[in-house]
This record gives structure tokens, sequence and C-alpha cells, in this order.
């Protein structure tokens, strides 16, 4: 293919792309590999693509391709390292990000990335500069902002985040999402009412972007013990481990819950807001089933459907638990079992702490949980894990629904 004529495929390819028509562009961007299997821009763009649809080892693959022909250039660094992001290798992120920096110091969007890396590695002071760099580059934009706020949340600057997460709401405009996700934010930073639960949203981006590394941090740096410590107090209770019973695994994540609750299953479901954390629950070949939706919205289609509904860390994304334990009281045969974990500590019934979860008071819980016809069958007060060095404590709640129990409404 003569090269104008690849110019002009290219540009063509690149329309499309970013009019959003992706299988168009693909085709496009392929046919051109076809004729030029090396081409760099299309090998560059394929990768976006590929990041676009969350398919992080295509866009690791095209990325690298880029590079290999043209190593130096600083956009196909900075899609370099927001593939690394994408699959999880942040230090291998930063070090792309900060390469396509020296090379192009006043790209925000690398900027914002960068900073959103260090973040993630837990290093929020490092990742101040360049989030400040960046909004002062896109002073309009709220994305940076909430970034930033984020960052200064991390670094133990609340005013300083709420400050930032107001702008970022200030400048959310026709963004509904991000400026309920800057007002969740200032809610945690004490600057708000809290509303009654975490958005879907915010949830679902947290946990996308956290799953490729969640496993390897929660039972490493975190030393995260729900799972197993709800499936012991589940033997206590006297459930046998006999493999017989139809088990819900609620906010399942990546499945850490469920591989605890296999002795009990007969047959086992997951249900989880976040598609990636799902991704990983899938690759263990544990589930029969695996449902991507808000578990508010999905269990009051499930009428008596689950002999033993478990949430390990996941009703701390909640904060007036009325509708998730009536709906789960609702989705368990009578005499089938409720078994969730709560983080405990100041405020009542419910508060959210700054971390962005919620805290509940456990004789709270307890009323909440025998108003949705829910009877105590064993409870214990347990750290869940760590966090910043410090424990996190909270309460593990066994209950059943009683045997001659109407089906909830
Ligand atoms: C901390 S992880 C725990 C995952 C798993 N249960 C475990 O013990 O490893 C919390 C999970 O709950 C999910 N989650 C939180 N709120 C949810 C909701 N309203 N509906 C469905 N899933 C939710 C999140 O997406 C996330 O994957």
């Amino acid at each position: 293919m003569p090269q104008a004529d690849s110019t002009v495929l290219l540009r063509e390819a690149a329309a499309l792309h970013a009019r959003g028509a992706l299988a168009e562009a693909e085709r496009l961007y392929r046919q051109l590999l076809r004729r030029q299997p090396n081409d760099p821009n299309a090998h560059n763009l394929l990768g976006v693509l590929a990041r676009q649809r969350g398919d992080a080892a295509g866009a690791l693959r095209h990325t690298e391709r880029a590079l290999a022909a043209a190593p130096e250039e600083p956009v196909f660094l900075a899609n370099r390292g927001a593939a690394l992001a994408e699959a999880g290798r942040l230090p291998e992120a930063v070090l792309a990000f900060r390469a396509a920096l020296a090379r192009r110091p006043e790209d925000p969007i690398t900027l914002r990335n960068l900073g959103q890396a260090l973040c993630g590695l837990g290093d929020a002071a490092a990742a101040l500069a360049p989030l400040e760099q960046a909004t002062a580059l896109l002073p309009e934009a709220p994305e940076p902002r909430l970034a930033l706020a984020h960052a200064r949340r991390e670094a133990g600057d609340a005013a300083g985040a709420a400050e930032a997460a107001a702008a970022a709401l200030a400048r959310a405009g026709a963004q509904p999402a991000l400026a309920e996700q800057a007002r969740f934010l200032l809610a945690a930073l004490g600057a708000a009412p809290a509303p009654d639960r975490a958005p879907a949203a915010y949830v679902r981006d947290l946990f996308d972007q956290f799953a490729p590394r969640f496993e390897a941090e929660l039972t490493g740096r975190l030393d995260y013990r729900t799972p197993a410590l709800l499936a012991a107090l589940l033997g206590r209770a006297g459930l046998p481990q006999a493999r017989t019973l139809r088990v819900l695994d609620l906010g399942c994540g990546t499945g850490l819950s469920g591989a605890a609750l296999a002795p009990f299953a007969r047959r086992m479901e997951g249900l989880d807001l976040s598609p990636r954390m799902l991704a990983e629950a899938r690759k263990r070949g544990l589930y029969h089933a695996l449902h991507e939706a808000d578990l508010l919205d999905w269990l009051p289609r499930q009428p008596a459907a689950f002999d033993l509904i478990a949430a390990a860390d996941v009703l701390n994304y909640l904060g007036d638990l009325a509708p998730a334990l009536a709906a789960i009281a609702g989705a368990l045969v009578p005499g089938g079992i409720a078994a969730f974990s709560v983080e405990v500590g100041e405020g009542a019934p419910f508060a959210l702490g700054e971390a962005m979860r919620y805290r509940h008071d456990p004789a709270h819980v307890g009323q909440v949980a025998q108003a949705a016809g829910l009877a105590p069958m064993a409870r214990q007060d347990a750290v869940l894990r760590t966090e910043k060095g410090a424990p996190v404590q909270g309460a593990l709640f066994v209950l059943r629904k009683p045997k001659g129990a109407l089906p909830a409404r």
C-alpha cells in the first residue's frame, strides 16, 4: 500500500474510533496492518481500542508493538503506561508514564494517570504534584480535580480534599456520575450529608480498577480474613460442610469468599457490580453462574432461591441496611441462612468513614435483621483486615430465616 493510502486509511480509522465506532475502526486498523504489519500508529490505536473494551492483554500486546517500532514516542509510552495500569502492573505503569512525561511534560491526561497509579501504589504524597499540574493545565475539567481530591484524602489532607471535591462538583456539568462521586467523597469527608449507599458507579469503577491487584493486595498487605472467619462462624453455627446447599456469594468479587464457602455448596452463584471482578471470579471455575448486577436490584427477583446467602466485606458499601437485609431474607428459602460482615465504629445507626466505606452499629444491625425476619444464630466481633497498618474492626453475623416464614415482599 502506498504511504499516502495508508495515511488516509489511518485517518479514516481514527475518525471512526473518535466517534465511538469501535468495530469499524478496528476493521480498518487491521486492514492497514495486513499491508504494513509493523505500523506503529495502527498498533498504538488498536492498543487504545483494546483498553476501551477492557481487553488488557490486547492493549499490552499492541502498545508493545507500537513501542518496538518507535521506542521514544511519548504518546506510545503514555498509552503503554495506561495499558500496564489497566493490567494492574502499577510500578511498570509509573515508569512508562514518567518516560512519556520526560518527553512531553505538559500532557494532562498522563499526569493524571501517573497520579492515580501512584495513589494505587499507596504513595498519595507523590501523586499530589502531577495531579496539581494536571488541574492547572485543565482548570475547567472535573476529572483531575476529583483525582486530586482522592489523593489529598489519602495523604491525610481532608480540608484540601474537600476543596478539590467541591471544585470537581462545580465543574461536573453534564456528568451526573462524576457529580455523584464528588458528592459521595464530600460526604465521606464530613462536608455533605451521607447518602444511604455508595453510588453504584463509584463501587463499580473502584473495583474494576482494583480487580487485577485485588487478591495480591488483600491477602498480602491488607491481611484480609473475612471469608475464612465467616466460613468458620457458619461451621460453629452448625452448618455442615457437606456440599448440600444452594449458595449465593453476594458481592463475590474475585471469588475469595466463594472459595471459603465452597465446602457448603452443592451449587454456587456469585453476584457483583464490577465486571472485572467477575472476570477474575470466572477464572476460578467455582461458580455455576455469575451475575453482573446491583444486589438491591437483583435479589428481589429471586424469591426463595437460595439456602445460604453470604456477603463478605460487601454491606460496608451500603449505609441503610434495611433494603438489603429484607431482600436477602426474601431470596432465602424458609430455614435458609444469611451470613455477612459489617465494619463497626462510632456513629449510630451508621456512619460513612473517610475511607469511603460505611461503619455500622452492631446492635442496630441486629434490629434491622430482626425487622427483615432474620433470627440470630451466631455473632462474632473480629478484625476483618488491616488498613494503613491499623486493624479494621468488624462484626460477623449468621442469621436464619424461620422455617414457617412467609416470603418477604
Ligand atoms: C471488598 S470486595 C469483597 C469481595 C468478596 N466478597 C471477598 O470476600 O473477597 C466487595 C465487593 O462487593 C461488590 N459490591 C459492593 N456493593 C455492591 C452492590 N450493591 N451490588 C453488588 N456488588 C456490590 C464490589 O463490586 C466488590 O467486588
